[in-house]
């Protein structure tokens, strides 16, 4: 069994990306630029986005926290985006989710400017997606993909179950899996809440893609012997031995799934630093643009 150390590859992507901001601005172009919207105070998403910020430093980029009041109208949010759209001194910016629930998810993204939707969730670029047109990738199926890559891990004609469907990381992962590229060229399964038989379904993926929000969900009896397992579940469990208070699980039961595998990505430290660094990369291409 082989950890996919994804604390490890961010932290070398993260030097290759610092290496060519030095360049690009080197040669007269402007740091990239990254704004975060984060709309209330979720403690999960405060610490995602200061993670983003943090990584921006890191690089060479600017970056700008964008913080709203949960009571914002998603008329006065809209017109924040708008600001963010015209602002000729940002490259990108994500709004991160969930929003509050009075606040309608699709209007945002579709409010974004396609070219600077460096989280890539703007249907203009989920389409261009899903034609494996260049465009920007979600970064969390984007930050997989790179893992895969960066351990080579075989791909072509293997079974790989995505479980979950959600807009951003179980719908773009089938997609890229499936794509005729390198990682890709899978015969993919997704499956949702109401697939039957999931236990046996999973049983039968070379590849798990596991993105759930249910902590430890997946136990040994879900995975076949030399699978290659990616837990995206991240869920906060109160812990009062931690100093912050809670531990992290993913959605895979780490401890009797890994002896079964050839790669598992561990939670923390897998795919988490990896949605990251694939957001730098988006946000360089980006600023890169002259389109
Ligand atoms: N919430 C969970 N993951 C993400 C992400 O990749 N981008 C944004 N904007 N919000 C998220």
């Amino acid at each position: 069994m082989e950890i996919l150390d994804g604390k490890l590859t961010s932290a070398s992507i993260k030097e290759e990306i610092a290496q060519d901001v030095a360049k690009f601005v080197a040669s007269g172009g402007r740091k990239p630029h990254l704004a975060a919207v984060l709309v209330g105070e979720n403690g999960a998403s405060l610490t995602y986005v200061n993670a983003k910020v943090k990584a921006c430093e890191q690089v060479g980029f600017d970056s700008t926290l964008v913080q709203l009041p949960v009571s914002i109208s998603e008329e006065a949010l809209l017109s924040e985006i708008d600001k963010l759209n015209k602002d000729a001194s940002l490259d990108g910016f994500i709004v991160q989710l969930p929003l509050p629930d009075h606040i309608d998810e699709s209007k945002v993204t579709m409010a974004i400017n396609p070219k600077k939707d460096v989280d890539g969730f703007h249907p203009e670029n989920i389409g261009l997606m899903a034609l494996n047109l260049p465009t920007f990738l979600p970064a969390t199926p984007f930050g997989i993909v790179q893992m895969l890559e960066r351990y080579q891990v075989e791909t072509s004609g293997k079974h790989c179950v995505v479980v979950g469907r959600s807009h951003i990381v179980g719908s773009p992962m089938s997609i890229l899996m499936a794509r005729n590229a390198y990682p890709g060229n899978c015969t993919v399964t997704l499956t949702h809440s109401r697939t039957v038989n999931l236990k046996e379904i999973c049983g039968t993926a070379d590849i798990l893609i596991v993105a759930l929000g249910k902590p430890e969900f997946i136990t040994a009896e879900y995975v076949k012997e030399g699978a290659v397992i990616v837990d995206v579940g991240i869920t906060r469990i109160a812990d009062d031995s931690k100093k912050s208070g809670f531990k992290l699980l993913g959605d895979v039961k780490f401890d009797e799934v890994a002896p079964k595998c050839a790669f598992i990505t561990p939670v923390p430290g897998g795919v988490g630093p990896m949605t990251i660094v694939s957001l730098l990369k988006n946000t360089l291409q980006a600023a890169k643009r002259t389109d």
